[in-house]
């Protein structure tokens, strides 16, 4: 499967916006984990990895960052997170780069999975060798 922007829908009134993302119904799985990233240098990459079991969506919900997602196959993604009504949803077994983060960017994750560090690939080499030997689908 690959990556995909998801566009939730932006409930306003006069007192301003509000964006839900309920598990299992606009984000394609229960949410068991959420964690967000900001503070980070525009010059700053972070990610850098690929997870076994977890799926993630991510929002920026304030500023911006860009996101780049390789199959190891050469199959890479570009998607530029820039509003808080846009999600990115990120298979299993996706390498994943964020970078050119705003000054003001928080990004907010949302995981499949609690955390556990083992099932994270931090080696492109190691992961890239994995997916040329399997089928992930
Ligand atoms: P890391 O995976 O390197 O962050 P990023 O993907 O944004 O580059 O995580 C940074 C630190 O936080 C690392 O020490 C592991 C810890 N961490 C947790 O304890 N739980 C979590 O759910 C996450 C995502 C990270």
């Amino acid at each position: 499967m690959k990556p995909f922007l998801l566009n939730f829908p932006q409930r306003g009134d006069e007192r301003g916006w509000l964006v839900v993302a309920e598990g299992n119904k606009d984000v394609p799985f229960e949410i068991k984990r959420i964690f967000y990233i900001y503070g980070t240098e525009p010059n700053v990459v972070r990610g850098q990895h690929a997870n076994r079991n977890s799926e993630f969506v991510l929002v920026n919900v304030a500023g911006s960052c860009k996101v780049r997602t390789r199959n190891g196959r050469g199959d890479d993604q570009v998607f530029d997170l820039n509003q808080p009504n846009m999600g990115l949803y990120i298979p299993r077994m996706i390498w994943k780069d964020m970078y050119d983060f705003s000054q003001d960017s928080i990004l907010l994750c949302l995981a499949s999975e609690s955390y556990n560090p083992h099932e994270y690939i931090r080696s492109y080499e190691e992961y890239s060798l994995e997916m040329s030997q399997n089928n992930y689908g």
